[in-house]
C-alpha cells in the first residue's frame, strides 16, 4: 500500500484555499487505495533547528530537541509520498513549513558523498526516497509566482534524497474563494486534482495536462 504523509501549513487549515485544493488530491489518492495522513503545522509544535548537529554527532544520531518532531520525522521517512501543502508567503513556503523541512536534517548522515554530480549527504537507510509532491495557493495572477517556490523544492528534494514528483498550484486563489461562493464552475480543477491523485499513487506522476487545468485562469488578469 502507498503511504503518504500531507502536512499542511495554512493557519487557516481545513478552511483554507490551500486545503481546497489539498483535499481533492488527497481524495484521488484515497480512491487508489492509499494510507494517507494529514497533520497542519498549526496543530503541531515544531520547534526550529537550533543548528546544534546533535543529530549527526550524537550516539543515538537524533534531534536534541523533544517535540512533534518525534512524531513527524518517522512519518516522513516512511513516506512513499510526502505532500508538502503550503500557502504562498512572501513568495515562499510558510515558516511553520520551514522549520519543518529544517527538522528532516536527522534523515541524512554527516558524511559526503558524489549524487548526480552534485556533493551531497549520504540518506541514512532507514529513511525512503520517496516522491515530493507540492501543493500551493498564492494571491497574485501569474503563475510565475511560484517559482522561488518551485526551485526551492526541486533542491530541497536533491539535497534530502527524494524525488520531486510534480506541483499543483492555484495562482489568485482569492478568484477561486469568488466563485466557489457564488456557484462558479471549478468542476474541471477538482476533477484534475482527483485523477492527479490517483495517478501519482498508480504510477508515481502526475500529467502535465491536469497541472496545466488545475492552475489554469480564473479571471482575466486586468481584472
Ligand atoms: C503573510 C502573508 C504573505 C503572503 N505572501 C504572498 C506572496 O508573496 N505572494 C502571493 O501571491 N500571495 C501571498 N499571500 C497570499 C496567500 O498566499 C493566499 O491568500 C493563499 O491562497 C492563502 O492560502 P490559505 O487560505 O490556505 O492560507 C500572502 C498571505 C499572507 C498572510
Amino acid at each position: 500500500m502507498v503511504k503518504v504523509l500531507a502536512i499542511n501549513s495554512s493557519p487557516h487549515m481545513k478552511k483554507g484555499l490551500t486545503a481546497m485544493i489539498l483535499e481533492q488530491f488527497l481524495n484521488g489518492m484515497k480512491e487508489k487505495g492509499a494510507e494517507i495522513e494529514l497533520f497542519y503545522t498549526s496543530k503541531l509544535n515544531i520547534n526550529p533547528c537550533k543548528g546544534c548537529l546533535t543529530c549527526w554527532f550524537s550516539a543515538e544520531e537524533k534531534c536534541s530537541q523533544r517535540d512533534d518532531m518525534d512524531i513527524i520525522l518517522p512519518k516522513i521517512a516512511s513516506a512513499d509520498i510526502f505532500v508538502v501543502a503550503s500557502p504562498m508567503y512572501v513568495d515562499g513556503i510558510t515558516g511553520q513549513m520551514k522549520n519543518l523541512l529544517d527538522r528532516m536534517l536527522p534523515l541524512l548522515d554527516p558524511y559526503v558523498e558524489l549524487r548526480n554530480g552534485n556533493c551531497r549527504h549520504p540518506v541514512r537507510n532507514y529513511s525512503k526516497p520517496g516522491k515530493v509532491v507540492l501543493v500551493s495557493s498564492c494571491a497574485w495572477w501569474k503563475v510565475d509566482n511560484f517559482d522561488s517556490m518551485i526551485m526551492h523544492m526541486k533542491a530541497m528534494c536533491a539535497n534530502m534524497g527524494r524525488e520531486f514528483a510534480g506541483a499543483l498550484l492555484r495562482p489568485h486563489s482569492g478568484a477561486m474563494a469568488y466563485l466557489q461562493a457564488t456557484g462558479g464552475d471549478m468542476d474541471d480543477i477538482f476533477n484534475a486534482l482527483r485523477a492527479s491523485g490517483q495517478k501519482v499513487v498508480e504510477k508515481g506522476e502526475i500529467s502535465s495536462e491536469n497541472l496545466k487545468t488545475i492552475l489554469r485562469e480564473l479571471v482575466p488578469l486586468d481584472q
